[in-house]
């Protein structure tokens, strides 16, 4: 009950929509957890990522700690493509789930440039509320990214970028079969992480979140996801079971990478790990 009202407070507080500029953000709160590449490793593979993506030098040097996080989630999906390359096509509408501040919409940018001659891409928040310590909201940090992708010539020329402030359950109603990618990077699939990041108890549901999720792709659509542990992973397959199982009769879940455990690279804590799952909608 606190937290549903403690959810209902903060959305309350939230009474202005601004747009930061990215060159004015002091750092990316919502992650310090990123590096600078230091190591000959990591050198090397940032050489390897920026040559094979090469409109992530697009990103403008205002979005510095976009591109820092970016850089992080780049490896990720350049580790999942390696194996199974997206097929390209005009233009490539990608939607990102939990998008947070928008700061992960960097490297989708960078890959959907090379999916498609044209990008459409949409970064979904549901909290959209939660403040950082200079007083502005995620929000306006995503309302700042779209503003400075409109305003930067490079980035105007590949396409679209929007940041949305709902629901994936709502906007999926509205939008079902759009996207060619989905992505959901840390999706919460426990219930624990819902609460510790201020959601409320009550609507944690991740099996309605997935299904929503799914009905976003179009037929030969491709969902990339990252999860964080063990538990999730198990979670997460209990949430993909009951999708498959729920799917209507002649449409297909293709597990092209299930659970693929990688060291993180990029980030202050090497040893962090994350579980790497690329699936795609077959009708
Ligand atoms: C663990 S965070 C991950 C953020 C980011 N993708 C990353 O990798 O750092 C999960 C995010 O999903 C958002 N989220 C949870 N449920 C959602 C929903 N139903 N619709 C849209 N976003 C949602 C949360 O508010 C949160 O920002």
């Amino acid at each position: 009950m606190f937290d549903l009202l403690h959810w209902k407070i903060r959305q309350a507080f939230c009474p202005f929509k601004r747009a930061v500029d990215p060159s004015q953000w002091l750092m990316n709160l919502d992650a310090p957890a990123y590096t600078e590449p230091s190591t000959p490793d990591s050198i090397l593979r940032q050489k390897h990522l920026l040559e094979r993506f090469p409109h992530f030098d697009d990103l403008p040097s205002a979005w510095a700690w976009v591109k820092l996080e970016s850089l992080y989630q780049l490896d990720q999906i350049a580790t999942l493509l390696q194996t199974h390359p997206i097929p390209q096509g005009e233009t490539c509408h990608w939607v990102d789930v939990g998008s947070k501040n928008g700061t992960t919409l960097g490297a989708c940018v960078a890959v959907a440039a090379q999916l498609g001659e044209k990008v459409q891409i949409t970064g979904l928040e549901l909290d959209t509320f939660r403040y950082y310590l200079d007083g502005y909201t995620r929000g306006d940090y995503g309302r700042g990214l779209v503003k400075s992708f409109a305003e930067t010539p490079a980035l105007n020329a590949l396409g679209t970028l929007d940041f949305v402030e709902a629901d994936v359950n709502n906007y999926a109603q509205t939008h079902p079969a759009t996207a060619d990618v989905v992505s959901c990077f840390l999706p919460f699939v426990l219930a624990k992480e819902h609460t510790a990041w201020g959601l409320p108890k009550q609507d944690f549901n991740p099996h309605a979140f997935f299904k929503s999720v799914w009905s976003l792709l179009k037929p030969n659509g491709v969902l990339l996801i990252s999860n964080l542990s063990e538990d999730e992973v198990h979670a997460q397959r209990q949430c993909l079971d009951a999708l498959e199982a729920d799917s209507p009769e002649g449409q297909g879940m293709l597990r092209h990478i299930e659970a693929l455990e990688i060291e993180t690279r990029f980030m202050k804590c090497s040893e962090e790990r994350r579980f790497l799952w690329m699936l795609q909608k077959i009708s």
